[in-house]
């Protein structure tokens, strides 16, 4: 017997926070079913994220990204992790809220930069310097993840297993 979820828990917050990662080790200790959008967005267009930004555009991958998490949040209840810009659209965050519940996975600068410095997979960081972009994309984004109904923290140091033991606990 899996845990009983009322609604699904939306996992938002940077690149880097971890939001894959502990999500899948929450479902998985709930016992419920877990589920990403960047690979929902992937599996439907056969296409991974970064091919998609590359021959659509940042604009199409966005929209992309609505209808999925629309599709998402009013099946059954689940652990969702979502990529770190699908919380930015006003009209999405009034969809999680309305179907589920937001949890920022909130990480300083240093350690999401330490996460990601050595990835290629993201689109929005192959600039000249990923670091500058990923502390504008920290400085803009972080007001807008505080709508977050819940917050977890993300220290350096943690655990995968310390940080789904946090989520659980909230
Ligand atoms: C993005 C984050 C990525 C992915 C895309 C855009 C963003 O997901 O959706 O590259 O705008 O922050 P992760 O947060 O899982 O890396």
């Amino acid at each position: 017997m899996g845990y009983h979820l009322n609604k699904t828990v939306v996992l938002v917050g940077l690149m880097g926070a971890g939001k894959t990662a502990v999500g899948t080790l929450v479902a998985q200790k709930l016992g419920v079913p877990f589920l990403d959008s960047d690979h929902e967005i992937e599996r439907a267009a056969n296409m991974t994220v970064a091919e998609i930004f590359t021959r659509d555009g940042e604009p199409f991958f966005r929209a992309k990204e609505s209808q999925v998490l629309e599709r998402l949040l009013v099946g059954k209840p689940c652990i969702l992790s979502t990529g770190g810009g699908a919380y930015l659209a006003e009209s999405n965050r009034a969809l999680i809220a309305k179907h589920g519940v937001a949890l920022w996975l909130r990480a300083d600068l240093e350690l999401l930069w330490s996460r990601v410095r050595h990835k290629t997979t993201r689109p929005l960081l192959r600039t000249d310097n990923p670091r500058e972009t990923l502390a504008g994309l920290h400085a803009a984004r972080t007001p807008i993840y505080q709508n977050a109904q819940i917050v977890v923290d993300s220290e350096e140091g943690l655990s995968l297993e310390d940080m789904a033991q946090r989520v659980i606990q909230t």
